[in-house]
This record gives C-alpha cells, structure tokens and sequence, in this order.
C-alpha cells in the first residue's frame, strides 16, 4: 500500500519542484495531493505526466493524509504543522519555523539521518536553509577525515532561494533595461538585473543578516556543534543553484588529492575539478541536477591545514524539495512511519 502525499505551497518554486521529484523517483504515493493558498484554489500544476488540480490549505481534511510536505513559508507553517501533526500525518517542513526547536530533528540524508528518529516529539522534521544543505553534504565527509575547525564562506545566491517573486523581479528587472523603462523595486532591496546584493533576509544587531546566521546555527547542528562559521550572503543574477566560495581550516592535515579522492566517493557528491578552463561547475549547469558540484579545490595556505573550493548546488532541489523527498524516503526506509488504511 502506498502513502497520502501533500504537497502545501505546490504553486511555489520549492512545491512545484516536489512535484516534479515524487514522480521522478517513483516515490511510493497512492495519492498526491496539491495545496496552496485560496488564491491558487482550481489552478493546475504538473505531477508527472499528470495534472493535479490546487486545492485550498486551509479547507483540506488531513485526516487520511501519511506524510505533508510543507512549503509556504514560516507563518503558514507555524499555524498549521501542529494542527496536521494532530491530524497524524508527518511534516517536513521547508521553512525556517521549526529548524532551531529542539525537539525537531535538522535533517540532511548523507549527513546527519540517524537524528530523524527524534521527529516522533513534535512529528516534524525540518529541512535546513538552501545554501547549509549544499555546504554540509560537501563538509561533511572532509570533516570525518581531518576534522573541521574553521568555515570562511561567501555565497552567490539566485534569486529563485527568495521564490517565485525573486524570478519574477530578476525578469522584469532585465526586460526594463533592455526596453530603457523605468526599474521597480519589490522584491529586492537594490536593483538585482546586473548587480549583486551582499544582504540576505534581515539585519541582526551584530550586523549580521538573518541567512549569515542561519548558515552558523544550522550547520552546528546538523554537523558539529564545534565548527566555527562564518558566512557573508549575497544575492546574485542568477536565475537557478546557489554558489559558495569556502575556505575551510582543518585539525587535520589534510591535500587537495585526498579531497578530491574523499569527495568522489561520497553520497550525493560530484567533483569536476581539472586545472583548465571551464574544468569547474557553474550554476547554469547545475540546474535541474541532484549532485552537489564541488570544483577549484586547492590548498588554502594562509592557515595550517587549510583548503579553499567552490560548492554549486540547485538551490530548489538539494537546497529544499530533494532533500525533503529524500528524509521521506528515509523515514519509509527505516520504516519509522507506515501508511494509513485507506477507505475502500
Ligand atoms: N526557494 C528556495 O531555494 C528555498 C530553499 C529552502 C527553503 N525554502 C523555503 O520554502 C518555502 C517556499 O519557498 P518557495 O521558494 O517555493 O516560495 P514561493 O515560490 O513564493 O511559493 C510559496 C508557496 O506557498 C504558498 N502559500 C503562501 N501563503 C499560503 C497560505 N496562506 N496557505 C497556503 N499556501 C500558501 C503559495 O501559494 P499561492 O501560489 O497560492 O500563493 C506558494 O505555493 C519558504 O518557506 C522558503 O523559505 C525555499
């Protein structure tokens, strides 16, 4: 018997993306249901050779519904994980809402799956913010061999990590200029077309902004609380993956070889390093890929036992709806949830 999938914030760029994965890999659904805001209510979205038709959130009955996956953002996620929870589905969330409780395991599959068994607290599980998910999938096998101790990383974010509205703004933005009109701001603090913004989300008072210290917090948690990070996050012209230039500091020795060698081998990761050009990946290329793309790793020897590299991922796919497809899978595999009887 297969699960009762929903899908909330199916009209989004994390939503539709999900669609598009459950079919890709066969994931074990009886039903896939499509939710978003009343304003979608009736609109059409792809899932596979299928059409679902959008129905409202917050008029659906969850009662006969396995596993939500939820993508509509913090608030709609705060209001209603609970109330599907008690409904006896699993969430996983994408938001930001719930990945600092405590009681809700931060979860990505090749790093840190053995904490999913703590979701049965609150019966969510949250997924981490687009730029840490890439950042640990490729940290994560370094730090086994040698170590962490330090992180230096600058990211170049697309504008799909701010939704459907960020394309949008980057679109408009580029057909202004091209046609000499006029360039409105809504989406984005500074023009984004042919430029670049070193603000993601808000300010903190240590100067900060919100998504520097997501990066901080998150990858302590699902990695080691003993990395130190620091991030600086800039938004980029691009329309799809996010981008990070990283230094990392090792206890370790540990050569770029090794890295390379390490890397290669492990889950979800993909080296294309050759010293020429082009021998790198850049975020066109990794659009629509599952992989996170590590290039360019070299020694960093301003510091011990340092390395420096470059991580490129689809921000939609391993950065949200992959990776939540992905703890899915893992919660079936470890069989920690099964499917609800249907009514015949
Ligand atoms: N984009 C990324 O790279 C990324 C990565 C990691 C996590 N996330 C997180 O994932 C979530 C979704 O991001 P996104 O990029 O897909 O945003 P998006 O393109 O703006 O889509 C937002 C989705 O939420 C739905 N929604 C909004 N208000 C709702 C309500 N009151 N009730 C039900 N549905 C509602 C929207 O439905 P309507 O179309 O009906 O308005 C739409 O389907 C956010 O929390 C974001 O922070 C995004």
């Amino acid at each position: 018997m297969g699960y009762s999938v929903a899908v909330a914030g199916a009209t989004g760029n994390v939503g539709r993306e999900m669609l598009n994965i459950l079919a890709e890999r066969s994931f074990p659904a009886d039903e896939v249901i499509a939710l978003a805001s009343r304003r979608s209510l009736g609109t059409e979205v792809s899932y596979g050779d299928r059409t679902l038709k959008v129905k409202a959130l917050e008029h659906f009955d969850f009662s006969g519904t396995d596993i939500c996956l939820m993508s509509a953002g913090g608030s709609v996620s705060r209001e209603w994980s609970p109330r599907i929870v008690a409904a006896g589905a699993v969430v996983i969330d994408n938001s930001s809402a719930w990945r600092y409780d405590s009681d809700v395991p931060l979860i990505v599959p090749e790093v840190n799956a053995d904490a999913i068994t703590s979701f049965r607290k609150r019966g969510i599980i949250a997924n981490p913010n687009c730029s840490t998910a890439q950042l640990v999938v490729a940290l994560k096998p370094l730090h086994d061999k040698a170590k962490i101790k330090r992180v230096v990383v600058a990211t170049y974010q697309s504008v799909s990590g701010a939704g459907k509205d960020g394309m949008d703004e980057l679109d408009r933005q580029t057909k202004a200029i091209y046609s000499l009109q006029d360039i409105q701001l809504n989406k984005f603090p500074k023009r984004i077309a042919f430029n670049i913004i070193p603000q993601i989300d808000v300010f903190m008072e240590d100067g900060y902004t919100k998504e520097e210290w997501k990066m901080v917090v998150e990858t302590k948690k699902i990695l080691d609380p003993k990395i130190k990070l620091t991030a600086t996050c800039v938004r980029v012209p691009v329309f799809i993956s996010h981008s990070e230039a990283v230094n990392v500091e090792f206890e370790n020795p540990i050569t770029p070889d090794e890295a390379r060698d390490i890397l290669r081998k492990a889950p979800g990761c993909m080296v294309i390093d050759s010293h020429q050009p082009g021998g790198y990946v850049t975020p066109y290329e990794a659009a629509g890929e599952d992989a996170t793309y590590i290039s360019r790793i070299r020694e960093d020897a301003t510091v011990e036992n340092g390395l420096a590299m470059w991580i490129v991922s689809d921000n939609l796919r391993k950065g949200a709806a992959l990776n939540a497809i992905q703890i899915a899978e893992c919660l079936i595999n470890r069989k920690l949830i099964t499917a609800k009887q249907k009514a015949a």
